[in-house]
């Protein structure tokens, strides 16, 4: 609409403004203009979590939450997930185009030959104790990255930047599966260039004395799919991470430790790894009722998997992975849990609770089961999460660091602490009762 603009009238004041309104938003900083007084900063919007606020314009990822779309650079997800490669979705995230069939050769070429980590960094990671969580490994190991890669700094030379970019991507598979290792007491499996991007992973983390390890076709093929599903989401608290940190110029080796660090927490990556302990708690589907009581009268537990800051009607992500459940299931046997999450979904999905508040199963809900039947732990489940989320990020923050209107990621605040005292001597405080 041309013209469109928001009318305000500050009763302060009694003056009125006219602000433009551009892709169905309004500029916070068009605001600054609404003064009570000559002195005065200016109006602000306050936003705690920015529940409505936009931080950027982005060409990447579209959510619906509304009615469960999502896409990535146009294409619905569930075609993706069909027919796509998780390294085809990688170029496509990132380049906005689908490759050609020569470009998608020269870009699994890259990825595959960038697999290989520095023999230092096995130390690095032999340095963790046994029983460490690979979610930490990860974070420190690929920050530790950022010092073997100096250039990584130069973040406005495109052609490095996109180096570093197909290291990221390649690297994570083998910082991941080092970790897992570890904490087997096993020896670190070195990646193999010729098997597919999820068949190296699993060969990584899996091979024993075979000569050769060669993964069974369902496994590496729901490990991809599960890869695509996870490749971006917009604008969530990891990818915030990413570009908040990316906004210092920050290298894109220590940005990533940071969105992974986002990713790491229970409300968001972790999820995964809380559902099964969920599940495990529960333990039997005669116990459901009593768990959603529980849930309900909001001591503090919540139903993990459920609900979305975004989605208020069924995770598309979660559709897919639902339906490839029984794909892996006929290979590993089904997951006892399974029938627990399924009655704990229909009892939810019934509930006045959870759908006036339009909670519904979101990613992490069956992706965990799925996991656990491959036979990984569950403190691995949100470093299977970053490792496709990589490319997601990286796409981000290249728009990012691409956008003439970006700065220096750096939230205003709303200051309600005391107002200027005078320094009291040791000897005359009242104390805060705080010990
Ligand atoms: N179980 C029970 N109640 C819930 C749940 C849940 N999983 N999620 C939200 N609610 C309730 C809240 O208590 C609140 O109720 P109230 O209005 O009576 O106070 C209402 O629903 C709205 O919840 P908010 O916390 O305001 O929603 P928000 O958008 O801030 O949170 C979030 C979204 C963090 C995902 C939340 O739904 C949650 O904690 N879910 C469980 C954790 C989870 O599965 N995280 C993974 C998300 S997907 C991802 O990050 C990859």
């Amino acid at each position: 609409m041309p013209n469109a603009a928001l009318t305000i009238k500050d009763n302060r004041t009694g003056r009125t403004y006219d602000v433009p309104i551009e892709n169905g938003a309004i500029r916070a900083n068009d605001l600054r203009q609404i003064k009570a007084s000559e002195s005065d900063f200016g109006l602000m919007s306050y936003d705690p979590a920015f529940l409505n606020t936009a931080s950027c314009r982005s060409r990447i990822t579209f959510i619906d939450g509304e009615r469960g779309i999502l896409r990535y650079r146009g294409y619905p997800i569930e075609q993706l997930a069909e027919k796509s490669s998780y390294l085809e979705v990688s170029y496509l995230i990132i380049n906005g185009e689908l490759p050609t069939a020569d470009e998608l050769a020269r870009w699994t070429h890259e990825i595959m030959h960038h697999t290989f980590l520095h023999e230092n960094v096995k130390s690095l990671i032999q340095a963790f104790r046994y029983d460490a969580h690979p979610m930490g490994i990860l974070v420190s190991t690929v920050a530790a990255l950022s010092t073997f890669y100096p250039d990584a700094k130069q973040v406005h030379d495109a052609k490095i930047r996109r180096l570093n970019m197909m290291r990221l991507i390649s690297k994570l598979p083998t910082v991941a599966a080092w970790s897992y290792r570890h904490s087997l007491g096993l020896p670190y499996v070195y990646p193999v260039n010729d098997l597919s991007f999820a068949g190296n992973l699993l060969g990584m983390m899996k091979k024993m004395a075979e000569e050769k390890y060669v993964p069974n076709p369902t496994l590496e093929h729901a490990l991809d799919v599960l890869f695509i599903l996870h490749v971006d989401h917009e604008q969530n608290c990891a990818t915030n991470a990413m570009r908040s940190v990316g906004s210092s110029f920050a290298d894109p080796f220590v940005s990533v430790a940071a969105a992974a660090s986002a990713l790491y927490g229970p409300l968001h990556g972790g999820a995964n790894e809380e559902v099964l302990r969920m599940l495990r708690e529960i333990g039997s589907v005669e116990k459901v009722p009593a768990f959603v009581r529980q849930v309900k009268k909001g001591n503090g537990s919540r139903l993990m998997g459920f609900g979305h800051r975004v989605y208020k009607s069924y995770d598309p992500r979660a559709k897919v992975i639902k339906r490839m459940a029984d794909e892996v299931f006929a290979v590993t046997g089904t997951n006892p849990l399974l029938k627990v999450a399924l009655e704990l979904e229909r009892i939810a999905l019934n509930d006045e609770y959870f759908v006036s508040r339009k909670l519904y199963p979101n990613v992490d809900f069956y992706s965990g089961l799925i996991y656990e039947a491959m036979g990984f732990p569950v403190e691995m489940f949100p470093v299977l999460f970053a490792i496709p989320r990589v490319s997601g990020w990286l796409a981000q923050w290249e728009e990012l660091l691409e956008d003439k209107e970006q700065k220096i990621a750096r939230p205003r605040q709303l200051y309600i602490g005391a107002q200027k005292r005078d320094f009291v001597p040791i000897e005359k405080r009242a104390g805060s009762q705080i010990f």
